[in-house]
């Protein structure tokens, strides 16, 4: 019997207990805080923005789930025990929703949609001419598994694609690599359209700064749905209001959610969304949760396990 205690606020719990046993009937589920019986142990941990301390109390737990991508979220808590392994979320379902999401916004960037949408509150009848795909540099920061699919998502399209990572990628038809801090300069300066996909690390927190964000060319656009802490917002407001950047979309903002009372909102170059872009999906979470808890059960390395000393 598999025993998995499980913790996300504001959803209901009931569609993931059902997804998971549907996939595994053996599974015993309890929410956080029903646990209930300490004799009832529970093995894994499934959780999103747990209270902190919450994985301190339960030493027989062999590995927890992030019920997201990142695991920023579990690193916060300081008493998470070191040796803990922590696995991030890696489903087909949230590569989709951050293809579509990247797609959408490239889209919008390239086609003016910021001006056209401006254009029909004063009721303006003005053609605006899109250049070809082709000629849009678009530079995604972060090829890992999700860079890798908003890349896929816009490679047919034509657009003229770059990625940034850490390590080097092997060649690559229709996408030219940058790595690393020596090539971020490089990257910034051939990129229109900016795709933030990074993971929050002590080396992201904060990268676009002023300086980043004037190696990007005039007039240039940045999509943000890595982590809100990438990007330093007054420079970025500053870049906006200074003709520097054209328009951006925030789908992660460094305090979530965002303030009131916060300029972002009403700022007439931005778009904010709530952090949708890939929201988890029950089914083919749970399907790739059973999957790696038989894998750490068959004493095999389970996917997409936090290195910790990468941070990601
Ligand atoms: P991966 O771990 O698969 O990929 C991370 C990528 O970032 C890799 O290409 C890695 O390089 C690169 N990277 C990390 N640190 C650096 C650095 N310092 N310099 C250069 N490159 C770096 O993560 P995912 O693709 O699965 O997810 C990325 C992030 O997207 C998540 O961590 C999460 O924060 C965010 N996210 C947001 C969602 C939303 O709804 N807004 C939904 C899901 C995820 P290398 O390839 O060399 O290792
Ligand atoms: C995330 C997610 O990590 O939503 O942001 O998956």
């Amino acid at each position: 019997m598999t025993r998995i205690l499980f913790y996300l606020e504001d959803y209901p719990h009931e569609p993931w207990k059902k997804a998971l046993q549907e996939v595994d009937s053996e599974i015993e589920f309890k929410s956080y805080p029903d646990w209930g019986n300490a004799e009832d142990d529970p093995s894994y941990a499934v959780v999103w923005q747990a209270p902190r301390g919450l994985l301190k109390d339960f030493p027989n737990i062999k590995a927890v789930f992030s019920l997201g991508a990142g695991v920023d979220h579990i690193l916060a808590d300081d008493t998470v025990p070191a040796t803990l392994p922590i696995i991030r979320m890696g489903d087909d379902g949230l590569k989709e929703g951050i293809a579509e999401y990247v797609l959408m916004n490239v889209l919008m960037h390239h086609r003016q949609m910021h001006h056209l949408l401006a254009q029909q509150r004063t009721k303006t009848w003005q053609r605006v001419f899109a250049k070809p795909a082709a000629s849009i540099r678009v530079g995604i920061m972060g090829y890992g598994a999700l860079g890798k699919y908003a890349a896929a998502a816009l490679l047919p399209l034509g657009y003229n694609l770059a990625a940034w990572s850490n390590s080097a990628k092997a060649a690559e038809a229709g996408i030219t690599h940058f790595t690393g801090q020596k090539e971020l300069e490089a990257f910034l300066a051939r990129t229109d359209i900016l795709v933030g996909l990074l993971p929050e690390t002590d080396m992201t927190i904060g990268l676009m700064d002023a300086k980043n964000l004037s190696a990007l060319p005039q007039g240039a656009a940045i999509i943000n749905a890595g982590r809100g802490s990438l990007i330093d917002i007054p420079a970025l407001i500053e870049a906006l209001d200074a003709g520097h950047l054209s328009a951006a979309t925030l789908d992660v903002v460094p305090e979530e959610p965002l303030a009131e009372n916060d300029p972002l909102w009403s700022h007439e170059k931005v778009v904010i969304t709530p952090h949708i872009a890939a929201i988890t999906r029950t089914e083919s979470a749970a399907n790739y949760i059973i999957a790696n808890i038989k894998r750490i059960e068959a004493s095999e390395t389970p996917h997409n396990m936090l290195n910790r000393n990468s941070g990601y």
